[in-house]
């Protein structure tokens, strides 16, 4: 039998050389200033702190940090390795076999797994048109007798799309009024002009879900948890596997991140603004290629290439390979929509935009079905 090469592993690709890439795949943010963080691990390093367990319910200064933040004196707070595995217990927790929610696509699918892995099933409400969001009355069209809960994930992965008070409100006693969970995931908020958190409106059924990898530049110490009163906290926590407690330097970073926070995020939110203002000027200019949803809420959005029949998957693999810049093909994160996009997320330096800026149109074009075989390779 002829021996087949094992597929591309774009990620392998991109960690292996680290150091020369330009990371927009993952709605990373590498802006914020890293020295509180560098700071307060070295100490903890110092102190080995890492040879003991941490406190197992995680450091009551985290916690007060992360309730101060998100101003919900009324909620208990779940330390864990990132917003990723409270999603995952929560929905273990609260969902069970024929269970609804309701949810969006393009959405980040990784929830929609922990969703079908309880036995529930995810009702998809299609977004890629506009206003790019749930609204208040499909929501309550898609309800029926089997939803437990609703899915608001604000600002949206991937289009960034941002919900509007009214909404938020809207959706949120919708829930109440239901008796349903209100999922909100707020991993982008911090990016968003107007904020509105769910919680207020349904104090006893949100479940609000948070993050430092995004707002504080932290993706890689995995830590993040969620809000909820202590009634349906409990109900959740009992899911926790992490009984000894999270990554003591995790926790030691984020502490040091969220302290700097109120005064550096400002000067990160400037520069991820202006580079997406610099994309979007970009794109005004490069033919078949859209952006669906401008200004993004978010740190990233989605750019529409369907127009040039360019297959996402091949445009990323041209992107990383001939050019070391890593966007996300939109499979990841739509079954209906994902054929049309690729993602960039866009809190980096200004050089790492330069260079994605000028690799984009050249990828593209390489990538297209006339294209020749071999194409032009942007200097670097
Ligand atoms: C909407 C959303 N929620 C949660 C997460 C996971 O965040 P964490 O890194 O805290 O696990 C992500 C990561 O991309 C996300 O996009």
């Amino acid at each position: 039998m002829p021996a087949t090469s094992p597929p591309f592993d774009a990620f392998r690709y991109a960690h292996d050389r680290a150091d020369q890439i330009v990371w927009m795949s993952q709605n990373t943010n590498h802006l914020f200033p890293t020295e509180p963080v560098e700071k307060a691990i070295a100490q903890a390093v110092k102190e080995r702190r890492y040879q003991g367990y941490p406190y197992a319910p995680g450091d009551p200064k985290l916690k007060q940090l992360v309730r101060d933040d998100f101003g919900l004196p009324d909620c208990e707070t779940g330390i864990a390795s990132g917003g990723t595995e409270a999603l995952y217990m929560l929905a273990r927790a609260l969902l069970g076999p024929g269970d609804e929610v309701i949810s969006s696509d393009p959405s980040y699918l990784i929830i929609h797994k922990f969703i079908e892995l309880s036995g529930a099933r995810t009702v998809n409400l299609p977004l890629y048109a506009p206003p790019y969001r749930l609204t208040p009355d499909r929501v309550n069209e898609a309800i029926t007798p089997k939803t437990k809960m609703i899915m608001l994930i604000d600002p949206l992965n991937p289009l960034g799309s941002g919900y509007p008070e009214a909404d938020v409100k809207g959706i949120a006693e919708i829930a109440k009024d239901r008796k349903l969970v209100l999922l909100n995931d707020t991993t982008y908020r911090d990016f968003s002009e107007h904020h509105t958190l769910a919680h207020p409106y349904h104090p006893e059924g949100t479940v609000t879900v948070w993050s430092v990898s995004k707002n504080c530049g932290l993706a890689g110490v995995r830590l993040g948890g969620l809000l909820a009163r202590k009634e349906l906290y409990d109900r959740i926590w009992k899911y926790n596997t992490n009984d000894l407690g999270v990554n003591v330097l995790a926790q030691v970073a984020a502490v040091a991140a969220l302290e700097a926070k109120p005064k550096a995020f400002p000067a990160v939110l400037k520069q991820t603004r202006e580079n997406q203002r610099r994309i979007h000027e970009a794109v005004k200019g490069w033919s078949g290629v859209s952006l669906p949803l401008y200004p993004s809420q978010g740190n990233m959005f989605v750019l529409d290439i369907a127009e040039r029949g360019v297959e996402p998957e091949a445009l990323q693999k041209e992107l990383l390979v001939k050019h070391g810049v890593f966007l996300r093909a939109g499979n990841y994160l739509s079954p209906s929509f994902g054929k049309r996009f690729i993602r960039a997320s866009f809190s980096n330096p200004p050089s790492d935009i330069d260079r994605f800026l000028k690799a984009f149109p050249v990828a593209l074009a390489a990538t297209e079905p006339t294209a020749k075989a071999s194409a032009p390779v942007a200097a670097r």
